[in-house]
């Protein structure tokens, strides 16, 4: 069934009493066309929101009990706000996790009854958890009335997915999700924040998302561990040259004097980072152009980076980047997001998609043993209520 605002008043209604009148929100994953593992390197990042996404319907209640049902698990989930911890379960987190960030930011909530609905799918590096912590944030925001700016609720999702998921994310997902653009992909520096938008006209060409349906339980671990690589890599660095605060300060060449020689594999996961810090402004530049095929082929360059120096990616993900490799009707493909599962990004000539899938499934289902999934996504607006906005003042 289709997620409306209005079924999801109505189901929220069912479920939580009929006196309640809940806003509902809606908040979107993410595709990101270049610039991986650049964002928390305080580097740059080209994402866009998508049509998947992540829809609450909230309302806030007398007492100081949160109480959320997730329609995918068919679950409640039911808390106290004043002991808010991370629960084994991992859904009711993304909740929990931002209001316990508000409440450390010093905003007195009370409880809530939260409906959690969406489709962006679990686990495939578009995002889902980005996407219900914001549209949570944003409910709460103006169901509370906290007057948070966009900014400042990336910023707390962020650290929300930190506190409770255990993941030391960048800011990239959560931004997105929140600043998305219909029709257009957003340049952002993660440094300062700043950004701008850029129309993405895809000349016949689709953004194909191919799900390898891998999900690798040591991705939270591995991406925490890359990270601290790279803040290794850093640390080297500024023993010598004081200014550089990020990997967004290092040159191939202070790797080259300053960490290579301590270590080759901090060095190598540096590099790839620096180096796709300018391949990104270099596809932006291409995509402002109008020239998509350049763009591609620096998707394709993203990929083997991720893939031979950064290692994040994985047989199968790998596996769906050959297979279109050669293949003239597809300008560029790569992994997305995090790595070591999820999907790949393709941007694909319309007319071929359908004859290129039917050799793909089969093949990729007879390599990896998996079937595969695909989507066409097209790039919506982020975060927005859709009912009417309701401030609480009490
Ligand atoms: C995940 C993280 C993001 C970003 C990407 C890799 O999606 O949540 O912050 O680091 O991986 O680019």
């Amino acid at each position: 069934m289709k997620i409306t605002e209005s079924n999801m008043a109505a189901r929220f209604v069912e479920l939580f009493g009929s006196e309640t009148d809940p806003l509902v929100v809606r908040s979107p994953g993410r595709v990101n066309i270049i610039g991986e593992h650049t964002d928390y390197n305080e580097g740059f990042v080209l994402p866009a929101a998508i049509d998947k996404a992540a829809w609450v319907a909230v309302a806030p209640v007398q007492t100081n009990t949160v109480t959320i049902y997730a329609a995918a698990y068919s679950a409640f989930f039911v808390a106290d706000l004043s002991v808010l911890e991370p629960v084994r379960e991992h859904w009711p987190n993304y909740v929990l996790g931002v209001a316990d960030q508000l409440k450390k930011s010093g905003f007195e909530l009370r409880g809530f009854n939260l409906l959690l609905d969406g489709d962006v799918p679990i686990g495939a590096g578009l995002s889902s958890s980005a996407a219900v912590e914001c549209a949570t944030l944003f409910a709460l925001n103006e169901v509370f009335g906290l007057q948070l700016t966009r900014g400042e609720m990336a910023h707390l999702a962020q650290q929300a997915e930190h506190a409770f998921a255990g993941v030391n994310c960048g800011v990239m997902d959560m931004f997105t999700s929140l600043f998305g653009k219909k029709d257009h992909v957003i340049n952002l520096d993660c440094r300062s924040l700043f950004y701008e938008y850029v129309p993405l006209d895809l000349k016949g060409y689709k953004i194909v998302l191919l799900n390898t349906n891998v999900h690798h339980r040591l991705s939270a671990s591995a991406y925490n561990t890359r990270r601290e690589q790279c803040e290794q890599g850093v640390a080297w660095v500024k023993e010598q040259v004081p200014h550089v605060e990020a990997l967004r300060d290092v040159t191939g060449v202070m790797l080259e004097q300053y960490v290579l020689p301590r270590d080759p594999l901090i060095y190598q996961r540096c590099r790839y980072v620096v180096d796709e810090n300018h391949r990104l402004l270099q596809a932006c530049r291409d995509l402002k152009r109008g020239d998509l095929s350049a763009l591609g082929k620096k998707m394709f360059d993203t990929h083997d980076g991720l893939s031979k120096m950064y290692e994040v990616s994985c047989t199968e993900l790998d596996f769906l980047v050959d297979f279109v490799r050669n293949n003239p009707a597809v300008l560029g493909a790569r992994m997305m997001g995090g790595g070591f599962g999820g999907c790949t990004i393709n941007i694909m000539q319309e007319e071929a998609i359908e004859t290129l899938l039917e050799s793909l499934i089969p093949a990729y289902q007879q390599a990896t043993g998996l079937s595969l999934s695909y989507y066409i996504a097209a790039v919506e607006n982020g975060t927005g209520c859709m009912t009417k906005r309701k401030t609480e003042t009490a």
